[in-house]
């Protein structure tokens, strides 16, 4: 299962790549107009620092738009994969980027039925939003369990994108029914690497090793 970034901090990502479990970057508008610079620019260096998929969304809502914004998107760098709205321009858009050849991320999915469609029009990734549903009383892995058995019963070469997570829990559900992404904050991948138990073990282990140096000396 590959594990990407939900951010455009360029600094998250430099920390997080350097850890060696990086497979790429989502980002949206919220998250790049967090950040300072030109926004191409932005996209270009996480391109840069990660080997693998960036996607970077379109603003525009209709189909002239997100075409002209798609290509404009991903011309950026090679990695680009150009990220649209679940709605019917989205769904064209997606089709007719992904028919030339461009990746497409298709975001803001929240039923089965959204994901069949990506699928249908060719999207290289659907993103089902997980924590947004959990917030309005809806179970968010719930979608992902249907969406990864519509997408295995017809062999659909689209990736599961597990998006909006909001703890390690979220993660694990993910890998645990098949979802071949997890798309988490930065916060959210630091916490799946604490455990109190790993913490008490180690400096166990190391005041144990400091006794016997004591004794040596
Ligand atoms: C995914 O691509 C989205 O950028 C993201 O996961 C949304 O997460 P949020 O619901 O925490 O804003």
């Amino acid at each position: 299962m590959k594990l990407f970034v939900d951010t455009g901090s360029i600094k998250d990502i430099e920390t997080i790549a350097a850890l060696g479990i990086l497979d790429g970057v989502t980002t949206n508008p919220s998250l790049l107009a967090k950040e300072s610079g030109d926004f191409r620019q932005n996209l270009k260096r996480i391109c840069e620092i990660v080997q693998g998929p960036v996607s970077g969304e379109v603003t525009a809502t209709d189909f002239a738009g997100m075409l002209q914004q798609g290509h404009d998107i991903a011309k950026i760098h090679e990695h680009m994969v150009v990220k649209v709205p679940l709605t019917r321009d989205g769904i064209r858009a997606c089709k007719a980027l992904s028919g030339e050849g461009i990746r497409v991320n298709v975001t803001l999915c929240f039923s089965a039925a959204q994901a069949l469609l990506a699928a249908k029009a060719g999207a290289s990734f659907v993103s089902p939003f997980v924590g947004r549903l959990d917030d309005i009383a809806t179970n968010g892995m719930e979608l992902i369990r249907e969406i990864v058995d519509i997408y295995d019963n017809y062999e659909f070469p689209t990736e599961v994108l597990v998006a909006s997570c909001r703890h390690p829990i979220h993660v694990v559900e993910s890998a645990r029914m098949g979802a071949d992404i997890a798309t988490c904050p930065p916060a959210v991948i630091d916490q799946m690497f604490n455990h109190p138990l790993t913490t008490i073990g180690l400096e166990k282990f190391l005041k144990d090793w400091e006794k016997v140096q004591a004794v040596k000396a």
